[in-house]
């Protein structure tokens, strides 16, 4: 048994902010955030949207493109590093929004790579027979805990949402998924401040944002991104030559060529968001896969590496039959 994405869906955030907006408010230049990282445009949520919000309109295309109802869906889990409030859970502010009642509702926080968690988490509960319809969710509000004097940070992270639909399936579907961490390079990207530590300092209105020291963060994800696309072949006993598409996270397109190098695959078959989405951080491989099902690149049948890297360190992977 398998289970098997049944439809796709995203969501962006009406308003676009380019570099050239960005010219006006740091100090950087159109010509430094192309080449460094891939980035043209990307989208901010407006004041009254939030995760869940944006989570909820991604899930409902999903849903509709998979033919379910509210009624269907009996496992919602949602990827985010930007949850709408510390409790409840946005999985179960989602889960309201849908009229959706009595089914486990999870949020995963692995950062950028919250996405492929909860797509392995859920995975399991289909293949064990223990659901029969998953909401599995990545959705960021991140412009939200930008400091927008930092010009190494704040050119990067963007809003989004993106979503798929699992159901069980006797054909081929996921075929495999890695998730791993490694905690030691926790003050490499993180968001220092919270509940248990430092919310003195919240509750006192200093001045508190996402931090990341960019370039040693590249080199790492580099490492572990390589490592994972081999690890995750190996596991699925398939060769890369087999593999259709490319669906990365989309942090930087220096980082995505690399892992396309590593995987002797064209560029043309790789799925690149980052030039109009940012860093969407765990929003960012739906949103790249429910782009390229819904233009016609990804066609059933194909089949489909997604990967991704974030802050902890974390990192997982699926080996994907649409
Ligand atoms: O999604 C989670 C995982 N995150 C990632 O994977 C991100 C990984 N890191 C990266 O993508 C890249 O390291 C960055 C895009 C963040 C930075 O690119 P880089 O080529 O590693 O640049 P750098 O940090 O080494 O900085 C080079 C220079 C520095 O100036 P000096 O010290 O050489 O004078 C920076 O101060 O570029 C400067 N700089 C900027 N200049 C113009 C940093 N940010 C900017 C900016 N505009 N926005």
């Amino acid at each position: 048994m398998y289970s098997r994405i049944a439809g796709t869906g995203s969501y962006l955030p009406e308003k676009v902010v380019t570099n050239a907006d960005l010219e006006k408010i740091v100090d950087t230049t159109d010509e430094w955030i192309r080449s460094r990282t891939g980035i043209e445009s990307r989208h901010m949520s407006a004041p009254e949207e939030t995760t869940s919000s944006m989570a909820t309109i991604a899930a409902r295309r999903a849903m509709e493109m998979a033919g379910v109802g509210p009624e269907d869906i009996d496992f919602i889990i949602v990827g985010t590093t930007t949850p709408d409030v510390i409790f409840p859970n946005v999985a179960t502010i989602v889960q309201a929004a849908l009229g959706i009642h009595d089914t486990p509702a999870l949020a995963v926080e692995t950062a950028c790579a919250g996405f492929m968690s909860a797509l392995s988490i859920a995975d399991k509960y289909l293949r064990l027979g223990e659901a029969k319809c998953a909401l599995v969710i990545g959705a960021e509000a991140l412009t939200r805990i930008i400091d927008w004097n930092d010009r190494t940070t704040c050119v990067l992270f963007a809003d989004g949402a993106g979503a798929v639909v699992l159901q069980p399936s006797e054909e081929p579907g996921i075929l495999t998924t890695i998730i791993a961490a490694d905690g030691q390079y926790r003050d490499l990207l993180s968001y220092p401040y919270g509940v248990s530590s430092g919310f003195d300092k919240l509750r006192s209105g200093a001045p508190a944002a996402l931090t990341m020291k960019g370039s040693e963060v590249f080199k790492v994800a580099v490492n572990k991104l390589s490592k994972l696309v081999d690890q995750t072949l190996a596991k699925a006993g398939v060769d890369k030559s087999e593999i259709d598409w490319l669906v990365p996270h989309q942090a930087n397109l220096r980082i995505i060529q690399a892992a396309a190098r590593k995987l002797n695959m064209p560029m043309e078959q790789v799925v690149v968001t980052v030039t109009h989405h940012g860093n969407t951080s765990a929003a960012s491989v739906p949103l790249a896969l429910d782009t390229a099902v819904r233009d016609g690149r990804i066609k059933r049948g194909q089949l489909l590496m997604l990967e991704a890297f974030g802050g902890g360190f974390t990192w997982g992977s699926a080996l994907v039959r649409f």
